[in-house]
């Protein structure tokens, strides 16, 4: 891996009792997209503010590049924050909230007036200069804060859940446009957010965070595919856990029969993940005798572009999601194939 940009060493932040950071360490590669994932409360508010010099660590180190910046005060860092509620001043027109930082930095006012058409250009907003905050939908104001971030042009870009006050399809679309616009100015960002499938859509590489610690970091297809234990499973996607007890290499024994599994399953007693996608379903019992399982059709959601199904096999609740289901309903007994491939073996 490059040299680190961002590097967490063994951090620890306390408030009071609470241990809101718990020995985090974390190293953000230069121009990588880092998200922070996981529920509210884990701690990711605190790291992204002490990576921006907010808050000072009790115990360990925060460095950009190779410098040490943990007694380093924020505005003598060159990150950025975005903030999740935008933090806008409401008597400043756009243009003088983006100049903001210029003016903080002194950057004399004809240099300041074009970075800052530049910059609101870059997050299409060339035009609305004159206006206030208020005369802007959400979405824009949005932009706005992410322009104010990105004019003193940051060598990190660090935002807090910046789509939570956007509605759904605005959510997706801003979030495509940070994820271009970081990628065309090949900036560090770390990224906080409590929704997986936004981390998933737009992270180069993914921190699993739970009350103040790390527990998995990966690319967003390491993530969901290989967590590392089934907190990561469960709150990244939808999961079946399925308990197992090994019986031979690459054989386990589950309540609905014996599977073949092709991870490492070494003995004793372990739990299967199986991604709903990654069941296949039949109606007649298909030729192949190995992984295929027979359950019952409890109930079924149909959602557009998959089918949901709820399944009993054997007293235990599956849930199969069948992709471009079109018009075709699946109802009563079927037969399941569990590709070996597609079983993940969580040993715990
Ligand atoms: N300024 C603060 N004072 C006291 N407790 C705080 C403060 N900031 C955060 N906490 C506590 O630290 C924990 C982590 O908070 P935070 O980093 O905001 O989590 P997240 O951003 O993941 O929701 C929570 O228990 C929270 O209540
Ligand atoms: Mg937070």
């Amino acid at each position: 891996m490059d040299r680190p940009h961002v590097r967490l060493s063994n951090v620890t932040r306390r408030f009071g009792l609470t241990v809101a950071v718990d020995h985090v360490s974390l190293e953000v590669p230069e121009g990588n997209f880092t998200t922070l994932l996981g529920p509210s409360g884990c701690g990711k508010t605190t790291v992204l503010r002490m990576i921006a010099g907010f808050y000072h660590p009790d115990e360990g180190d925060i460095f950009l590049r190779d410098v040490r910046v943990t007694d380093i005060p924020a505005h003598r860092r060159n990150a950025a924050m975005v903030f999740q509620e935008y933090a806008l001043f409401p008597h400043m027109t756009i243009a003088e909230n983006v100049g903001y930082g210029l003016r903080m930095r002194h950057v004399p006012q004809h240099a300041a007036v074009r970075r800052i058409q530049q910059t609101l250009e870059l997050v299409g907003l060339s035009g609305q200069e004159r206006k206030f905050p208020h005369q802007l939908s959400g979405g824009q104001q949005q932009r706005v804060a992410l322009a104010r971030a990105l004019v003193v042009e940051p060598d990190v870009l660090l935002l807090d859940e910046p789509l939570s006050n956007l509605d759904a399809k605005l959510r997706v679309r801003v979030r495509t446009e940070i994820r271009q616009l970081q990628q065309q100015l090949g900036i560090t960002a770390v990224y906080v957010t409590h929704d997986q499938e936004e981390a998933l859509a737009i992270s180069d590489r993914i921190a699993v965070m739970n009350r103040g610690r790390i527990l998995q970091i990966g690319t967003p297809l390491e993530i969901y595919h290989r967590p590392a234990n089934r907190f990561v499973a469960d709150f990244v996607g939808l999961a079946n856990f399925v308990e197992a007890r090994v019986v031979g290499a690459g054989r386990v024994e589950t309540q609905g029969g014996t599977l073949a599994v092709h991870d490492g399953a070494q003995s004793g007693t372990v739990t299967l993940l199986l991604r709903p996608e990654a069941i296949r379903l039949h109606r007649q019992p298909p030729n192949q005798t190995s992984n295929i399982l027979r359950g019952r059709i409890t109930s079924m959601s149909f959602l557009g572009t998959l089918a949901r199904y709820w399944i009993d096999v054997n007293g235990m609740r599956w849930t199969v999601d069948v992709p471009s289901p079109g018009e075709d309903v699946l109802d009563g007994e079927v037969y399941l194939e569990v590709p070996p491939e597609r079983i993940h073996v969580l040993q715990e």
